[in-house]
């Protein structure tokens, strides 16, 4: 039996985060900083922060975490902010976990609806495989949204 995801940020989940999305190999240092934000948002008010985790502890580091949150204004609307796996920790299954455990999660809280924002780049080729294994349909495209030739490619699924 795989051992369930801790749900609560710690003060350590700062540097934790910061190592994990940086090894990840895929975000540029702006969105790392975005990710420690994240952590630092939640750790400073709680639950009125809006934003859910799933941290997956290692041996002797976190191996991967998600982030998802209600979307203000919609009806039941979920975004996944954040998805991540440990590049030595990566396809072994924890990147589906993580997201189906996300979306069980989102449900509980009476979400109808899951929204991922992701890059067209090709080093997201296996986000966007891990999405659409999980049902999810890409919905849209921004072209040159991000950076020229870097669009924003937007996924969606019912819950
Ligand atoms: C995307 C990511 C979270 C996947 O995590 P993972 O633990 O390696 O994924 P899993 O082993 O659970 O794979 C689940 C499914 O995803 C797809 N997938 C994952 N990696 C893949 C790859 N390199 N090539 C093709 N498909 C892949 C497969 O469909 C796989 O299903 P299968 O095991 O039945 O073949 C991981 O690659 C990662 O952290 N990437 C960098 C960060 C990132 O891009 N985050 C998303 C930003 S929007």
């Amino acid at each position: 039996m795989t051992a369930p995801f801790r749900t609560t940020p710690r003060p350590g989940d700062r540097a934790a985060v910061r190592r994990l999305v940086a090894d990840a190999g895929v975000f540029s240092e702006t969105e790392v900083g975005w990710a420690v934000e994240v952590v630092d948002t939640a750790l400073d008010r709680g639950a009125a922060a809006g934003y859910h985790f799933l941290f997956a502890e290692g041996e002797d580091c976190l191996e991967g975490f998600a982030c998802f949150g209600p979307i203000d204004g919609t009806a039941n609307r979920f975004d996944l902010y954040w998805i991540a796996v440990a590049r030595t920790a990566q396809g072994r299954g924890l990147g589906r976990r993580l997201l189906e455990s996300s979306m069980d999660a989102a449900r509980a809280l009476n979400g109808t609806h899951m929204f991922i924002d992701t890059s067209t780049r090709a080093d997201y080729a296996p986000a966007h495989a891990l999405y659409r294994t999980l049902g999810f349909e890409q919905m849209g495209t921004l072209i040159d949204f991000y950076a020229d030739g870097d669009g924003k490619a937007l996924f969606g699924r019912k819950l």
